[in-house]
């Protein structure tokens, strides 16, 4: 057993994910999704724990390292069951709180025996953390699946300094009070010394739940991003509630877009693309909430319409496979791969069809050359909580080029305010913001907005997000 640390960090899942080669062999790959590659850049120069899942049924290796997070975090896997998979992950977490969560985009399911497993399996989690934290240490807990863990590891540990951040939205109040298990979970959180939101708004709910539904105490001094924490005081102990929005590592984003190699491949990309006039992007999980259909429809009707010619305007999808177990994903895998196939036979030409759909990860590299290659890129998600691939597509352009369709209803929206946000549910409004897109690239207003874009993410990064988020919880510095 190693020895206890200083900084902890828990998340449903470690880092990396244990994955079968065809010819049996296994090794560990970088875990999808935003929280990874936003948390893994904040542990530099500490020496930590990252406590999680391993992403597969019944995995339990020994405490390990990873160079996705380097030599000084020991990397301690929680292992689940197959059952717990089905009743914690892809029931409680992702059938329950993630639609709850996104303004019910799909429907929740209030499962009683998966709520109860998700209890079992946030105490197992709450029990490792305990294990690995040295007396005093600072515990940072990651996200949705895991709120009831502050409450579990204050009452064991009260020596420690807990911190929750939530990754995605905290839904309006009306409803969350839908939840059978409110109280319990709003309970959970306030376990944390701080918890943290993207948006001052997502904290504002909450603090407005604590009140109601757990009888706490609270101020009402406004929320400011970044800055200016709540209060919430229940039995004697306070908990600060904050809005800290995450990004990403906007330097390492504009080294590789101005990296030579970075634009040659760019360039082979455009090229093996059939050297179109226009280059269109998204780039998502496959999540029905991440609006690619939005997109889609928006662009069929573009294509349909004459506004677009799709002999010279290309579109490129690239969807990381996600929660393929869970209904609602493969329903919407289905409807995305029946649309692109619709307008690529009312559409493509032979041997060039006008949607290039790729159902994978892609390297680091490959993905940069993308952003690069790309006039614009579409995000147009009903609810994202942040959405850091709209921050990764700026931070990697670095000569004001290109443009950002953005959803005025992700966490992002609220800072790109220089991006054309549109309302996903207005399709004539997300096609018309596309076409003017296309039309005004290379204008001097298309660079204006883009240099304000850049400059944004510049200044405010994840480290800057790091930090910002453990000085207000008053953690020691790295
Ligand atoms: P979420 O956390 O919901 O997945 P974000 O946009 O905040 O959404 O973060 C997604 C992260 O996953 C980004 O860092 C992005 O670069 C990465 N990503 C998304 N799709 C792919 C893909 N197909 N290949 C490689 N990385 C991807
Ligand atoms: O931020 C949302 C989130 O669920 C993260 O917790 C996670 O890293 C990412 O999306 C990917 O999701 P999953 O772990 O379910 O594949």
């Amino acid at each position: 057993m190693p020895e206890p640390v200083d900084f902890v960090v828990v998340a449903n899942r470690l880092p990396v994910d244990l994955v079968t080669d065809p010819d049996g062999g296994q090794r560990w790959q970088a875990s999808p999704g935003g929280l990874v590659s936003a948390v893994a850049p904040a542990l530099a120069g500490r020496r930590a724990a990252w406590v999680g899942w391993p992403g597969v049924p019944d995995a339990e290796p020994e405490p390990f390292t990873d160079d996705t997070v380097g030599d000084d975090v020991t990397l301690t896997a929680v292992a689940l069951t197959a059952d717990e998979i089905a009743a914690h992950y892809e029931g409680a977490a992702n059938a329950t709180l993630w639609p709850l969560y996104h303004d019910l985009v799909a429907t929740p399911v209030y499962d009683r025996d998966w709520w109860e497993t998700h209890r079992a399996v946030n105490r197992r989690f709450a029990d490792a953390a305990a294990t690995v934290a040295a007396e005093g240490a600072t515990v940072w807990v990651q996200d949705y699946q895991l709120q009831l863990v502050p409450r579990m590891l204050r009452e064991q540990r009260p020596d420690l300094r807990i911190g929750f951040f939530l990754h995605i939205p905290f839904p309006p109040v009306e409803l969350f009070r839908q939840l059978p298990w409110r109280r319990e979970v709003v309970d959970g959180l306030l376990g944390a010394d701080l918890v943290g939101f993207h948006t001052p708004g997502g904290a504002a709910n909450f603090r407005w739940l604590a009140e109601r539904l757990c009888g706490a105490e609270v101020d009402d001094a406004p929320i400011a991003l970044r800055s200016a924490t709540g209060e919430v005081h229940l039995d004697g102990r306070t908990t600060h509630v904050g809005a800290f929005p995450i990004s990403i590592d906007s330097a390492a984003f504009a080294r590789r877009g101005a990296d030579p190699a970075t634009a040659e491949r760019a360039h082979a990309l455009r090229r093996e693309l059939g050297d179109p006039t226009t280059l269109l992007l998204g780039v998502d999980r496959l999540d029905y909430t991440k609006g690619i259909e939005v997109r889609l429809d928006a662009l069929g009707e573009l294509f349909d319409a004459g506004r677009l010619d799709p002999a010279d305007t290309v579109f490129v999808q690239v969807a990381t496979p996600s929660r393929e177990r869970v209904d609602a994903y493969r329903r919407t895998r289905d409807r995305v791969e029946r649309t692109v196939g619709r307008i690529n036979g009312d559409h493509a030409g032979i041997g060039r069809p006008a949607i290039h759909y790729v159902h994978r990860s892609l390297p680091p590299d490959e993905l940069a050359a993308l952003y690069l290659a790309a006039d614009v890129a579409l995000v147009t998600p009903l609810r994202d909580g942040m959405n850091l691939v709209a921050k990764e597509y700026v931070a990697t352009r670095t000569d004001d080029s290109g443009d950002l369709v953005l959803s005025e209803f992700t966490g992002a929206a609220e800072e790109l305010t220089a991006a054309r946000l549109v309302n996903p549910h207005d399709l004539d409004g997300v096609a018309a913001a596309i076409a003017d897109a296309v039309a005004g690239l290379g204008s001097e207003g298309s660079r204006r907005r883009m240099a304000e874009l850049s400059a944004q993410v510049a200044e405010h990064d994840v480290a800057a997000w790091a930090e910002a988020f453990l000085a207000a919880l008053g953690a020691p510095p790295a």
